[in-house]
């Protein structure tokens, strides 16, 4: 069976903090026992909002990889990369710039959302409306399959879908299509090539999902049939054309729940956060000046964990006996908040353990952090020149 395959990217942003990783890391780190992976640095994307000021772009890369590995993202199962290592994307993105309608980009909802979120900076420029277009290229230059995204960036998938659709539909059909696809089914054998048009016309005529997905069997398990033409087969078995570029599909992240210091969600922006690597006093201090239920005023009064962050935290880090041990100590000032905030330390410290040690190991040895990119850029720029040589040929641009 072919493996679908599964890419995703994030902007480098620094350093990465606990809500990255129940969000967003733990996933990835699932989801490369699972299928082939590709995860990259979009630096170019931090450029669409930070061109003013790019000189941190490579240094926040630096550290968020480091906390990839440190999150156990492993390099011998994903393959981790730098987006503009691969300059394919870009080659991409010009090509399908020239057929993609403003109108789709204009509409696409984050474009107007965040001009308007961040009016202190100057969006309205080329590259900015031109955000979704870029992260479809370098989707569709790996022919994922899944795209594992949070709920936002849901419209850049579908408009991925769209894109791809309609340069397969412009683009797919080679000089001479039918004729050739009619060659290849003929490739199939008297009895297969029976079966194949019987089941096409079942699925033009009726739509018959059955017929096309046997159909689809059938092109897959014909040995006589080169590449070229298992494409040209499903091309002409759906009538779209070749499949030269791959329609993704997305895998939806749960929004992370992570509370942060205050109770709000963890994010940079509320200034709440714990860095995935940061150090344990600073930890222990971070937790031990949380605010607790405001009516515990003195160690006497009783308090209610629903009104408190710290007990949002124990829902993450704390078994049921401590969960227990909280409610009935807490609402009846048999703990104090100090003790009760132990063991969301001691939680996290544990959590953090190996991603610490696996850290270090990197901050020891910078070089392996350096190989690890290099191996990932080179194994990402054979699988975006194998596309673009389709896309290039399509095109008509192949000068050979
Ligand atoms: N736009 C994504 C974000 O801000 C990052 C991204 C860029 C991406 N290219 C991608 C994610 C391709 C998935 C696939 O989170
Ligand atoms: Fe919050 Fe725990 Fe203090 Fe109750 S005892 S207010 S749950 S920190």
């Amino acid at each position: 069976m072919y493996a679908e395959r599964v890419l995703s990217g994030m902007r480098p942003t620094g350093s990465l903090h606990l809500g990255h990783y129940h969000g967003v890391l733990k996933n990835w780190v699932k989801l490369q026992h699972e299928y082939p992976c590709l995860f990259f640095v979009a630096d170019w994307h931090a450029l669409t909002t930070q061109y003013d000021d790019p000189h941190g772009i490579a240094n926040s890369a630096w550290e968020m990889v480091i906390d990839w590995l440190a999150a156990g993202v492993d390099p011998e199962k994903a393959t981790l990369f730098i987006q503009s290592q691969v300059p394919e994307h870009a080659e991409l993105h010009l090509l399908m710039s020239m057929m993609t309608p403003l109108g789709w980009l204009e509409r696409v909802p984050t474009y107007k959302d965040q001009q308007e979120k961040l009016s202190n900076k100057d969006l309205s420029t080329y590259g900015f409306l031109g955000y979704p277009l870029l992260m479809s290229a370098d989707i569709l230059i790996y022919r994922a399959d899944k795209v594992p995204v949070g709920e936002d960036q849901i419209p850049h998938v579908e408009i991925t879908r769209e894109l791809a659709r309609r340069f397969n539909h412009m683009y797919g059909r080679e000089p001479g299509f039918e004729e050739k696809a009619k060659e290849a089914v003929a490739k199939l054998g008297s009895k297969n090539k029976r079966s194949f048009e019987h089941l096409r016309t079942r699925f033009q005529q009726e739509g018959d999902a059955n017929a096309l997905e046997q159909a689809r069997t059938l092109i897959h398990e014909a040995q006589s049939l080169s590449h070229v033409d298992r494409e040209r087969l499903s091309g002409y078995l759906t009538g779209a054309g070749k499949q030269i570029l791959v329609e993704p599909g997305y895998l939806l992240t749960e929004a992370s729940k992570m509370p942060g210091l205050d109770g709000q969600k963890m994010s940079k922006s509320y200034g709440n956060t714990i860095t995935l690597r940061e150090d344990e006093a600073s930890v222990t201090q971070k937790v031990k000046r949380m605010p607790t239920d405001p009516s515990r005023v003195r160690r006497t009064d009783v308090g209610d964990p629903d009104k408190c962050p710290v007990w949002q935290l124990h829902q993450v880090y704390s078994d049921d006996a401590c969960k227990d041990w909280v409610q009935k100590g807490c609402r009846s000032a048999g703990i104090g908040c100090l003790e009760c905030k132990q063991p969301v330390i001691d939680g996290i410290l544990k959590e953090q353990a190996p991603m610490r040690e696996r850290a270090q190991m990197y901050l020891d040895k910078p070089s392996l952090v350096r190989e690890i990119l290099a191996e990932g850029n080179k194994k990402a720029g054979v699988l975006a020149r194998e596309t673009m040589r389709d896309v290039r040929e399509a095109m008509g641009l192949s000068y050979r």
